[in-house]
């Protein structure tokens, strides 16, 4: 399916900057990359440009995901979701990395090229690449006919609509729920079960629900962006799950109030940063309800006890924490779609404490096209 796109929907709509407007058309957003694609029949999904039958789907011995910046973040968890879901061995790399490494380039592994823009160089020539090699590569990407779209052999477009502030929101939302969609696909072409077929539609179901609620809080983190916007550098942490939303939310942050930030998986606490831990360097920690709670909550209780300042991004309250963001819990393997958004608010309502060009950032466009 195509999406026509008028020129009204470049219009702010009232919102002070696009960054903003398009935070808050998540919710809307990902109803569209769901729409028409859900088979309640055989607790799948349907995706007409993947290009990719059963048989050759079930011969997929790998996943190897491309992207740069915040899709690469996306591709990230989207490694997660199909490792989980499909079972099959998955990882991401930043396409800008792999195209300089001459890497193995493996006639079973099935490569997805990941770009909001479908133009990024870095990406294109990741994807020539490795289809010199006669590889499989597939894109998941927003621009419509883009170059990247072109030259990969199928994919999915993932509908967030114009994407005009140079900081990417709405678009990593929408690549997060397409991965779960490929994810999904995949498993059941395998052995996902229906019921955990039917799990994740619920879930997925969920989701524009859930981000608006998500939204509503918009008052809460505009006074803890106030605080935070004085803040010389930031600590985001993240356990599995958790670890590609910490990065992608450091990344926000940084693009636009020029505050440094730096995410670690939080088991890697004890190896180094925790030497940086003082009451004036805030963490900010992705605490899912999940198998490894117990784990968060402990390296919680670490940064505490060195008097560490901590903003929790829970399914609860959080005791260690000296504030908690409370979303919704969804399923265990969608909570990394939702837990990222309250972090964009933080960051855009700290740039705007900072009076910064939030739409654009200093010495950033919003497709690379350069090498
Ligand atoms: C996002 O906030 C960034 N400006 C940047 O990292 C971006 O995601 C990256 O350049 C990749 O762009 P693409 O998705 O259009 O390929």
């Amino acid at each position: 399916t195509t999406v026509e796109w008028e020129a009204a929907s470049y219009d702010m709509g009232g919102h002070d900057t696009y960054m903003h407007k398009e935070i808050h058309e998540q919710a809307d957003a990902v109803d569209r990359v769901l729409r028409g694609r859900i088979d309640d029949r055989f607790s799948t999904v349907h995706l007409g440009g993947l290009n990719l039958d059963a048989r050759e789907a079930r011969r997929i011995r790998r996943v190897k995901i491309l992207g740069c910046g915040t899709s690469y973040h996306a591709g990230m968890i989207g490694a997660q979701m199909i490792e989980e879901l499909a079972r099959i061995p998955a990882d991401a790399e930043p396409a800008s990395e792999f195209r300089y490494r001459n890497a193995v380039v493996d006639p079973d592994t099935l490569y997805i090229a990941v770009s909001q823009s479908g133009e990024t160089y870095d990406v294109l020539a990741a994807v020539q690449e490795l289809k010199r090699k006669g590889a499989r590569v597939l894109g998941v990407v927003n621009v419509v006919g883009s170059a990247i779209a072109r030259e990969a052999d199928g994919g999915i477009y993932v509908h967030a609509g114009p994407e005009v502030c140079v900081v990417s929101t709405k678009c990593f939302t929408n690549t997060t729920v397409a991965f779960a969609l490929l994810a999904l696909h995949l498993g059941r072409t395998r052995d996902l079960s229906v019921r955990d077929g039917k799990r994740i539609i619920e879930g997925l179901r969920k989701l524009p629900a859930q981000i608006s609620e998500i939204l509503k809080q918009e008052e809460l983190v505009r006074e803890l962006a106030e605080e935070y916007a004085e803040s010389r550098s930031m600590l985001f942490i993240g356990r599995v799950r958790g670890y590609p939303v910490a990065r992608e939310a450091s990344l926000k942050l940084k693009e636009i109030t020029y505050i440094h930030a730096e995410a670690y998986p939080a088991s890697e606490l004890k190896h180094g940063p925790l030497a940086l831990i003082e009451p004036a360097l805030p963490t900010v920690a992705i605490v899912p309800d999940d198998d490894l709670l117990e784990k968060n909550r402990a390296a919680l209780e670490e940064i505490k006890a060195r008097s560490g300042k901590i903003l929790a991004v829970a399914h609860q309250e959080q005791e260690k924490a000296d504030r908690t963001i409370v979303v919704p819990k969804n399923e265990d393997e969608l909570d990394p779609i939702l837990m990222g958004i309250p972090l964009q608010l933080l960051a855009y309502h700290a740039a705007k404490v900072l009076g910064r060009d939030i739409d654009k950032p200093r010495n950033l466009a919003k497709s690379v096209t350069v090498e």
